[in-house]
């Protein structure tokens, strides 16, 4: 069976704790197996990335592999050629596709006509790997078998439809701090029958005793009406004041690229409190451990 990697739920509980265990000795140790030996990682990428592209063709390196990377408008695939197409030609050349599209469906697409790994490296729904790094950053803060209170504060973008399905899969309660204008029925429905799961309108309340507070940024790649967005998240801002409603062990973690003076201020992202840079290098980590996941035959 070929292993891809879509979004989080593509692991269970164990698997996704063994995937992060195994990142953290790689990491703890510096030595890394040659298991990508002889083996091509093609990645595409339809918008900007500076994390997630260096840190995949770094780790495919570690790995003993070979990266090519692609913007769409340099493949034909930004000329009209199709997906289904640009999937079956990639399977005869390289073991694996990391991608970043515009469009969750393109993902589907790939998957569903490649005959290799497709690894999602966001798409307008999800943002699994990234959130592989966040609680790889948790592990290692808070220890492996503790239940950290979590807390987002913004908008409801696809890192957090990632970190939800995340504390589904591993049991930890997350409030969600955002205005009822981003908080979907279908959400609230979910929200409401997961006892886990908690809202609340005020930013200060959803920061309350959290040991984690998370955001991104107020304006996604491909946002329809920024202004508006801005408008909606100004009291949202995770500031002094709102960590200071936090466990006074508390950490802020935010994905990056971030606004500063937007949804975090300055005081935070270098406070004392702020693991973000930790966070960024972590992508390297779990991504070294996912490449193994996706790539590594199962032992039989
Ligand atoms: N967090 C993240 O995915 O960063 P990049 O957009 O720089 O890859």
């Amino acid at each position: 069976m070929i292993r891809h990697f879509l979004d989080l739920d593509a692991l269970d509980a164990e698997t996704l704790r063994g995937l992060l265990d195994q990142a953290l000795s790689m990491k703890r140790s510096r030595t890394f197996p040659a298991a990508l030996r002889g083996k091509t990682v093609a990645m595409i990428f339809e918008k900007p990335s500076t994390r997630t592209r260096f840190s995949f063709e770094r780790a495919i390196h570690d790995l003993g592999g070979h990266a090519i990377v692609v913007n769409k408008n340099d493949m034909q695939l930004g000329r009209g050629e199709t997906v289904a197409d640009t999937a079956r030609v990639l399977s005869r050349y390289v073991d694996a596709i990391v991608a970043r599209t515009l469009d969750h469906h393109t993902l589907v697409e790939l998957k569903n006509h490649a005959t290799v790994p497709i690894i999602n490296a966001l798409s307008d729904r999800s943002h699994p790997c990234q959130i592989l790094a966040d609680v790889l950053t948790v592990q290692e803060t808070f220890g492996p078998l503790t239940h950290p209170r979590i807390t987002w504060i913004g908008d409801t973008n696809n890192v957090f439809f990632s970190w939800l399905q995340a504390c589904l899969i591993l049991k930890l309660p997350l409030t969600l701090g955002c205005p009822p204008a981003l908080f979907p029925d279908a959400l609230k429905k979910q929200f409401d029958q997961n006892p886990l799961l908690t809202w609340a309108e005020d930013p200060l309340k959803a920061a309350h005793g959290a040991h984690i507070v998370m955001t991104d940024t107020w304006v996604s790649m491909g946002c329809l009406d920024p202004e508006a967005q801005t408008r909606l998240l100004t009291p949202y801002q995770v500031n002094e004041t709102v960590m200071k409603q936090a466990d006074p062990q508390a950490i802020f973690l935010h994905c990056l690229p971030a606004v500063r003076g937007q949804e975090v201020t300055d005081a935070v992202m270098d406070g004392p409190q702020s693991r973000v840079f930790d966070q960024a290098e972590n992508r390297l980590h779990a991504q070294r451990a996912l490449l193994l996941w996706c790539l590594q035959t199962p032992k039989a």
